[in-house]
């Protein structure tokens, strides 16, 4: 990929957060060492506090030695990227105060300015309308919103509108940071750009698709945020939807934002809706308790610092989703996330169904499917389970399963594999959305994902109980045990 030669000033509110200093500078950091950012391109922090550029800019190295692998902190490099950054105090709410902001733009019309909120939500109202005022803004203005945006259909809808008095769609970029990962992009390609798998992505030929986000870890020190959000609104609304999206959806005419977007949407309008009779059949609410994770205790969700002992959040989920359309009908979408589990761990697995006629011994019947395992996370790759002769002159005709692997680290000259950050913010300096949510986007997802909370909110029993370490409350297995299925681990 050449240079761009588009220069930009990017501007970060809230930047002496954890988002901006674990994961942005980094990953700026590391445009800038792949040759990516262009030279002239300034990057700006904004938070509330006075101070100067020289003492940020020494914060903002601590970070990057922190979060960075040393042998990638290259002393040139890092002097020259450390030099791109400036520091300006802005009180958030207030327009005089975006005045600071103002002076130390760069004055052309036409030079990109990004504006990247890693803020609360709440604020990104008032922050577009006091850029806009105190006029930060120019033809060129962007902006980039962190989720959550909102907590419900109704609140994302207010933020949104508040952001849409002063930048249409058009120059806004939602994150979703799975969209930025690596083998999230690669689902797209091997979708698409293998007629093998084109022709075989039905309810013809597959049974069932398990998508699986764990985490290994609990809540620590974010009891406060996690307990008003909940596994359902912290992962499922926002990266599973999307993972579920892009291994739904239909072929767009061409990669441009609005043509994937738009197959995205059609997945999500044609979600069965969760009734409250299916909350029994078809979703599993879970909540940790204490356990062992690698051989040390770990505390209950209950346990942990600050808990309130009527909360009922979840923090595991497990949800049998349908989706009504000619390509799904009868296919199961299992989807699961959980904190707490015992590895850290994002797959998607696609079930492939049965021959029609099996001719080889019964007793192997049970083997002849294959699957098709998309590893997000980590060892990113896939790999294809086939089934093959087992070699050997005294083995007859028994069938051995075995795994086509592609492990990207290993496959790709460049062995490190980019954070999903690093990408999404060269998409946005390239003004390229098709990796970030479109509004309509987020309105699906919610209106889908409240009709099932309502129906738990109106439900007195706390979420059903698994140990930490474990996979989830037994019922996640019984869901799928009920339906002949079994989670990928279990097989
Ligand atoms: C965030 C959630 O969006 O994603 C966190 O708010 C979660 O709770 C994180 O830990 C997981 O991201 P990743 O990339 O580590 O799988």
């Amino acid at each position: 990929m050449s240079i761009p030669n588009t220069s930009s000033d990017i501007v970060i509110f809230g930047a002496m957060g954890d988002l901006a200093q674990r994961k942005l500078f980094a990953s700026l950091y590391q445009l800038d060492r792949a040759g990516l950012l262009s030279q002239e391109s300034r990057i700006i922090g904004v938070a509330r506090h006075e101070e100067d550029t020289a003492s940020f800019t020494n914060t903002c190295e601590e970070s990057l030695q922190k979060y960075i692998k040393a042998d990638e902190l290259e002393p040139e490099i890092l002097a020259r990227f450390l030099d791109k950054i400036e520091y300006c105090a802005v009180n958030f709410t207030e327009t005089e105060s975006y005045q600071n902001l103002k002076a130390i733009l760069d004055q052309s019309a036409e030079r990109a300015r990004i504006f990247y909120y890693a803020t609360p939500a709440s604020i990104y109202g008032s922050i577009s309308r006091n850029l806009t005022r105190s006029g930060c803004t120019n033809t060129n203005s962007c902006v980039v919103l962190e989720k959550p945006i909102g907590h419900n259909l109704q609140s994302s809808n207010e933020v949104n509108d508040q952001v849409a008095e002063y930048f249409d769609e058009t120059q806004i970029y939602r994150i979703d940071h799975y969209l930025g990962k690596e083998t999230v992009q690669n689902l797209i390609a091997l979708r698409f750009a293998n007629p093998l798998f084109g022709s075989q992505w039905n309810q013809s030929h597959i049974s069932h698709v398990e998508i699986t986000v764990a985490e290994k870890v609990g809540i620590e020190g974010r009891w406060g945020y996690f307990d008003k959000a909940g596994q359902m609104r912290d992962m499922v609304q926002n990266h599973l939807l999307q993972l579920l999206c892009l291994t739904a959806m239909d072929p767009p005419d061409d990669l441009s934002a609005d043509m994937i977007r738009n197959e995205k949407v059609k997945v999500l309008k044609a979600l069965r809706p969760i009734t409250l009779e299916m909350c029994n059949t078809h979703v599993v609410r879970g909540r940790y308790t204490k356990g062992v994770l690698e051989g040390n205790p770990v505390p209950g969700y209950m346990e942990e610092e600050g808990a309130n002992p009527d909360s009922k959040t979840e923090t595991f989920v497990a949800i049998k989703a349908e989706i009504n359309n000619w390509r799904w009908a009868g296919v199961p979408f299992y989807l699961r996330t959980g904190k707490r589990m015992p590895e850290k761990l994002s797959q998607i697995t696609v079930h492939f169904k049965p021959q029609p006629h099996f001719i080889f011994d019964e007793s192997q019947r049970h083997l002849a499917q294959n699957k098709l395992v998309i590893r997000l996370q980590p060892e990113e790759g896939i790999s294809l389970q086939i089934l093959n002769k087992d070699h050997g002159l005294n083995k007859g005709m028994r069938l051995r399963s075995e795994s086509l692997n592609l492990n990207f680290s290993q496959s790709s000259e460049q062995s490190r594999i980019p954070d999903a950050y690093e990408r999404l913010l060269l998409e946005v300096i390239q003004g390229n959305q098709y990796l970030f949510v479109r509004r309509d986007e987020v309105e699906h997802a919610w209106n889908w994902c409240d009709q099932l909370m309502g129906h738990w909110a109106n439900d007195t029993k706390p979420p059903q109980p698994y140990s930490a370490g474990s996979w989830g409350p037994k019922a996640s297995d019984l869901m799928l045990i009920k339906d002949g299925n079994s989670w990928h681990e279990d097989q």
